[in-house]
């Protein structure tokens, strides 16, 4: 790595003062997270995009559906920047519009259409985000999603839920917390004529689960929990809930980003973690917490490769561009598309 990267992007950022708004996912490298203003989960970093509002530029150390919901809850003054443009969420291209489309159009067929609810993770595209709100739904993160789902099947007065694009964090939320059953959750596969259901299918799920998954926390199972536990008597297993039902089950706490890490920072010295989720973020823990013992719940190495994108070589390139005046991968949301999805957005700013 080139040592002179880290003090450029020092010295661009404190030229450009307030002017520049830098928000980091905790999925992103620790060199990248020292440039940040505020660090957050996904909701977090919703709540605060618009923290700033004399900033021209918010950079977003993220991937790309984080950026687009920057722009749809920031001023139009704002711009905001993804530092590589390639930096996707492989789970958020499993659901297209085009085929959410054609879900819905199956749920029409099946006469189920008019009391489900769309509840959409924010890990999907703005052109989602806008499908959810024109049919009155919310989005949610893995912070509130249980709160997303109440509010879906009590004051939205939903029968059922249309939850897209990750089936783990919909099972997971539906059958443990919300006290479903497995039986209540059906998986709409848009590969398949209808979704792979019938409509009777459709017509009795309470849950209906997007085929869609993440490839990094997709990666845990079961035997990654027994073999920790049997490695490491007493630790405490922590997953986020977009690990399959098997590891959430084996888990002792699941949460969001934000809550393993307060649930780390929080223990005495001594204790003993093995988190499910992606490795910078575990290592970051490890690193801070010398004290105690932190591991990552599996062997296999599991960085998030899109958030790993985002690199001292981008952060540098994209500060100094604006240094020079010139705005480079701006993520700018068509306008129309950017109505619908801030209602959405504005539906789970609103959960109590
Ligand atoms: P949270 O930060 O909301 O826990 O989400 C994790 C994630 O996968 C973001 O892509
Ligand atoms: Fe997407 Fe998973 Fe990476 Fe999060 S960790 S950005 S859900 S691929």
């Amino acid at each position: 790595a080139d040592p002179t990267l880290a003090a450029r992007a020092a010295a661009a950022k404190t030229a450009l003062g307030d002017r520049v708004f830098i928000l980091g996912h905790h999925y992103q490298r620790d060199e990248v997270i020292a440039f940040a203003d505020v660090t957050g989960d996904s909701f977090k970093l919703a709540q605060q995009a618009a923290a700033r509002p004399q900033a021209e530029a918010i950079v977003f150390c993220g991937v790309h559906f984080m950026a687009e919901s920057a722009d749809i809850l920031t001023g139009a003054h704002q711009r905001v920047i993804l530092p590589d443009l390639a930096a996707g969420c492989s789970m958020a291209d499993m659901a297209t519009a085009e085929q959410v489309e054609q879900a819905w159009d199956d749920l029409l067929d099946a006469g189920v259409a008019a009391d489900t609810v769309p509840v959409s993770y924010m890990n999907s595209s703005a052109a989602i985000k806008a499908f959810t709100g024109r049919h009155d739904g919310t989005i949610c993160t893995s912070s509130n999603a249980r709160r997303a789902l109440e509010w879906a099947f009590g004051e939205r007065g939903g029968a059922r839920v249309l939850f897209l694009p990750d089936q783990h964090l919909g099972r997971n939320t539906a059958v443990g917390e919300l006290g479903m059953t497995e039986a209540d959750c059906v998986v709409y596969d848009p590969h398949r004529p209808g979704g792979g259901l019938t409509h009777r299918q459709l017509r009795e799920a309470k849950m209906i689960l997007w085929r869609g998954h993440c490839s990094v926390h997709g990666r845990f199972t079961r035997d990654s929990v027994d073999e920790v536990r049997a490695r490491i008597p007493g630790i405490t297993v922590l997953a986020h809930p977009e690990c399959r039902r098997e590891v959430v089950t084996a888990a002792d706490l699941v949460g969001s980003t934000e809550y393993i890490i307060s649930v780390v920072d929080a223990a005495p010295a001594g204790s003993a973690f093995a988190i499910g989720t992606e490795l910078n973020l575990v290592q970051r823990l490890a690193k801070r917490h010398p004290d105690k013992t932190i591991v990552f719940l599996d062997r296999t190495v599991c960085f998030c490769s899109t958030m790993n994108r985002i690199d001292m070589p981008h952060l540098v390139w994209t500060l100094e561009s604006l240094v020079r005046g010139e705005t480079v991968n701006q993520i700018a949301v068509d306008r129309d598309v950017a109505t619908f999805a801030r209602k959405a957005l504005d539906q789970m700013l609103a959960l109590p």
